[in-house]
């Protein structure tokens, strides 16, 4: 029922790559960041990424959820309680696992221009092809119809813990550069 797409050392080498292009843009910043981990799907990409930025930062976590299965529901619930209601005009990152149609971003963006970032990046693992959604560091590009869990991802909260990436439908391994899926 699964197979894998994107391995562990694939996956580590393409979070180094967003960490080091992260850190030449923020490298300089005279203060802290404002980093927003989105939950759930998020946290371990987030582990990952963090501890390779050489820049200070204040790690702060949101809660959204749109999918009931394989299947992106009508309603996206965004549970932003533990949010500051400032940023206090500093930048803000958004860690994200996939940008899809960019929904989920897209509310999240607006939540922090409502409430002074000074600037928003997007620092997802995948986006999804033809998803209509982007990001401004990401990792893999997925195509439309392929449905993937691990490294954080779920179905119906199965799958978190897996330390690949894996899909549903068929899929080829994913083991180096020249043979990347995207
Ligand atoms: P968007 O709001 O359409 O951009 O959807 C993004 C959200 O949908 C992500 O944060 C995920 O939680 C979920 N999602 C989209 N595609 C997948 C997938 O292939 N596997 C797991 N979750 C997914
Ligand atoms: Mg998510």
């Amino acid at each position: 029922m699964l197979s894998p797409v994107y391995n562990e050392s694939v996956i580590a080498e393409r979070v180094k790559e967003i960490a080091s292009r992260m850190n030449a843009d923020f490298g300089n910043e005279k203060d802290y960041v404002h980093v927003i981990v989105t939950l759930n799907g998020a946290f371990m990409f987030a582990a990952d990424l963090i501890r390779q930025c050489k820049f200070p930062m204040m790690v702060h976590f949101v809660g959204a959820s749109s999918y009931m299965g394989t299947e992106q529901q009508k309603d996206l619930r965004i549970n932003a309680d533990a949010l500051p209601r400032s940023f206090g005009n500093k930048p803000v990152i958004l860690i994200e696992d996939i940008v899809d149609s960019g929904r989920t971003i897209g509310k999240l963006r607006q939540m922090m221009v409502d409430r002074f970032a000074s600037s928003i990046k997007v620092a997802a693992l995948l986006r999804r092809q033809g998803g209509g959604g982007n990001a401004d560091y990401y990792g893999f590009t997925v195509p439309p119809g392929l449905f993937v869990v691990g490294y954080g991802l779920d179905l119906d909260g199965r799958y978190r813990e897996l330390r690949d990436i894996q899909a549903l439908n068929t899929a080829t391994m994913v083991t180096g550069e020249g043979s990347k899926l995207c």
